[in-house]
């Protein structure tokens, strides 16, 4: 977890690979479809182009399909999801039946002038049609409403597990190591 520019797909992707698990990035699955036009894509556009969640039963359908396939079986990382109190509950469920557990929840903390700056950087590089100045500020405030929330949902379960997003990749990526293997060995 994380807000807007925080880090998480950088870090999902080289994590994950050291786990030898899956990344699965709603945001990049739903980038996909829009890619290829397909339905879910179309219908998925109109939310993010606005800085807006894709509504929960969307969502979850397609997260729900992608953990069951054969690669996930070991485990996966989530990136991006869950966002919404019914997307922690429906993850639940989904887990439940797959017989996986949650073992760490990680959240990347970064102060909001650095993800303006990165967001703005990869708005010049890459030109991700919700990078502009306005979609950015509402993809940030749809964080604080519906997600932040979230942290205290999981801190109270035990899982989160807070890691400072500053300084180079390379260094977030041992900090958030140096945390779940610990969790991996207890
Ligand atoms: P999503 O793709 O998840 O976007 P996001 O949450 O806005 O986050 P970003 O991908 O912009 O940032 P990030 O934290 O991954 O950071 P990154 O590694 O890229 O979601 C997009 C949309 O899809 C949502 O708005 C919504 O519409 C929809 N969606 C997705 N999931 C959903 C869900 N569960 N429910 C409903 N709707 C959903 O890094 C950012 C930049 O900084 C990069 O350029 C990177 O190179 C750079 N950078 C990374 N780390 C560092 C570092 N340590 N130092 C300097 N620069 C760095
Ligand atoms: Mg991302």
């Amino acid at each position: 977890m994380g807000p807007p520019g925080a880090g998480k797909g950088t870090q999902a992707e080289i994590v994950a690979e050291r786990f030898g698990i899956p990344a699965i990035s709603t945001g990049d699955i739903f980038r996909a479809n829009v890619a290829e036009n397909t339905e879910l894509g179309i219908e998925a556009k109109r939310y993010m182009d606005a800085g807006e969640y894709v509504p929960d039963a969307v969502t979850n359908l397609m997260v729900r399909n992608r953990i069951d396939e054969e690669d996930a079986a070991k485990g996966f990382l989530l990136d991006g999801y869950p966002r919404t109190l019914d997307q922690v509950e429906e993850l639940d469920g989904m887990i439940r039946h797959t017989g996986h557990r949650l073992d760490a929840v990680v959240v990347l903390t970064v102060d909001p002038g650095e993800l303006g700056a990165r967001l703005s950087a990869r708005a010049q590089k890459e030109g991700r049609a919700d990078d502009t100045e306005e979609v950015i500020r509402r993809r940030q405030e749809v964080y604080t409403e519906q997600t932040e929330p979230l942290i205290d949902v999981y801190r109270k379960r035990g899982l989160l597990r807070e890691v400072d997003g500053l300084g180079e990749v390379d260094e977030v990526t041992e900090r958030i190591m140096s945390i779940l293997t610990q969790v991996e060995e207890s």
